[in-house]
């Protein structure tokens, strides 16, 4: 499949969380095909160098900065070196999330705040770090990731989907927040994607009543999430903001 390319993202600086693997090595990839110069934060040391030393024939090659995101401080010091060292963030991809099963039952005040911190915090104040230096310029775009999860109710994610219910209101603040300086705010919301760790839920027989429910009968690669990403990080949706976009094959 040959996609689209979008001029206006050569040269871009672009910061992947969670780019090491999975949805967000596919963000990586796709932006740096396109010319941009990505840099991309993870706590996979292994996965992460893999995909570096993969993608080190692009012009200009991804570069991976290890990076907790749960640690805040650790967080806005990282993205505040990494302005020292490349220039200003023209887009942010709010991507990186853990999406371990839990019941109610299991809840403890602790684990809610790991969960809450892990798919939810960390956007924030990402966005918050790099919101200054987009504002200053007049321009630049974040995409959160959400999830089709809470859309549908998929059982033992609660505190995944409160958080990825966050998210989009979270999107749709930040673009009235920010959108007076031409920073746009987008979220995408996936469907099924097929990702290593997602396999580790599913049965060939779990995929096919995925399969069987969207309204496409493909599986979702990160490639096809990354598309929708390029044209909404481009300047081709310079008045795209505030809203969220499936990517789910017609999941429902
Ligand atoms: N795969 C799917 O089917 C699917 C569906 C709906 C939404 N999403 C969303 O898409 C995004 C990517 O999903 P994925 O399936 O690729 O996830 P994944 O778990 O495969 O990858 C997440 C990446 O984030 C990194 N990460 C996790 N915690 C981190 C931390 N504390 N600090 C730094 N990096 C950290 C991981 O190391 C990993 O590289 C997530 O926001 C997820 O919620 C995925």
């Amino acid at each position: 499949m040959s996609g689209a390319t979008y001029p206006s993202l050569k040269n871009r600086l672009v910061v992947v969380t969670g780019g090491g693997s999975g949805i967000g090595a596919g963000f990586t990839e796709a932006f740096a095909r396109q010319g941009a110069r990505v840099v991309f934060l993870d706590i996979a040391e292994t996965e992460s160098r893999e995909l570096e030393a993969a993608l080190a024939h692009l012009s200009p090659a991804p570069v991976f900065h290890p990076c907790d995101l749960m640690d805040v401080a650790g967080l806005q010091s990282c993205l505040s070196q990494l302005v020292a060292d490349h220039g200003p963030v023209d887009v942010l991809i709010n991507n990186a999330a853990n999406d371990d099963r839990h019941t109610l039952a299991q809840v403890t005040p602790d684990y809610w705040d790991d969960r809450i911190n892990v798919n939810l915090r960390h956007l924030y104040f990402a966005a918050q770090a790099v919101a200054a230096g987009m504002r200053a310029r007049g321009r630049g775009v974040i995409v959160n990731l959400g999830s089709i999860s809470w859309h549908l109710g998929l059982p033992d994610l609660s505190l995944y989907e409160t958080a990825k219910a966050g998210i989009e209101g979270m999107t749709r603040a930040l673009a009235r927040e920010l959108g007076g300086d031409g920073v746009r705010v987008v979220c995408i919301v996936p469907g099924n994607v097929q990702t290593p760790r997602q396999m580790q839920w599913y049965t060939p027989e779990g995929e096919a009543e995925i399969v069987a429910a969207q309204c496409l009968k493909d599986r979702l690669q990160p490639a096809d999430v990354a598309a929708l990403a390029l044209f909404l990080a481009s300047d081709d949706a310079r008045l795209i903001t505030g809203h969220s976009y499936f990517v789910d094959a017609g999941w429902r």
